[in-house]
């Protein structure tokens, strides 16, 4: 996981987690922090595990830690952080030693993790639901405000 020490450490990297957390100090619903990062990429993990697809432990963190790097520049442009934070991982991924092949991969897991049943391989798949199963829903005290749950369903964890 040396290539993950690499991202974690990255220069770029603290930069943006520090800008999220700038943006969304006053913000009362889940942020976009390394808590929220690394939840991503141990549940993604499990379920790679117990689906026992083929996807390196890497390349399932490196996606899960940057796929809301952008999100600090969504809230001043509109722009959709999928966009933003998967073109602010490019330099990110080459400097941590991922090759082209790999950093294809992890970057469209990015681009579609916000998008409804419209994964198109097994990563972005897994990223999508495990940004989503990973969050605490269940102890949040705005959950009856957030758009999540307005169609009245119930919190979920991951088991
Ligand atoms: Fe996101
Ligand atoms: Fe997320």
């Amino acid at each position: 996981m040396k290539r993950i020490t690499k991202i974690l450490n990255h220069p770029q990297y603290i930069e943006y987690l520090n800008r999220n957390a700038e943006a969304e100090k006053e913000r009362v619903f889940c942020r976009h922090d390394l808590r929220h990062a690394l939840e991503v990429a141990r549940v993604a993990y499990i379920m790679v595990l117990e689906n026992k697809l083929m996807i390196k432990k890497d390349i399932i963190y490196a996606a899960a830690l940057l796929h809301d790097i952008g999100r600090w520049k969504e809230y001043a442009s509109g722009v959709d952080h999928t966009v933003i934070s998967a073109e602010l991982a490019i330099s990110i991924l080459v400097d941590s030693g991922f090759d082209s092949e790999e950093s294809e991969q992890i970057l469209k897991a990015i681009q579609d993790h916000r998008k409804s049943g419209k994964q198109s391989t097994f990563l972005s798949s897994i990223l999508y639901k495990s940004d989503k199963i990973s969050r605490l829903c269940i102890e949040c005290l705005v959950r009856n405000q957030c758009k999540r749950f307005s169609d009245g369903r119930q919190a979920e964890l991951y088991y």
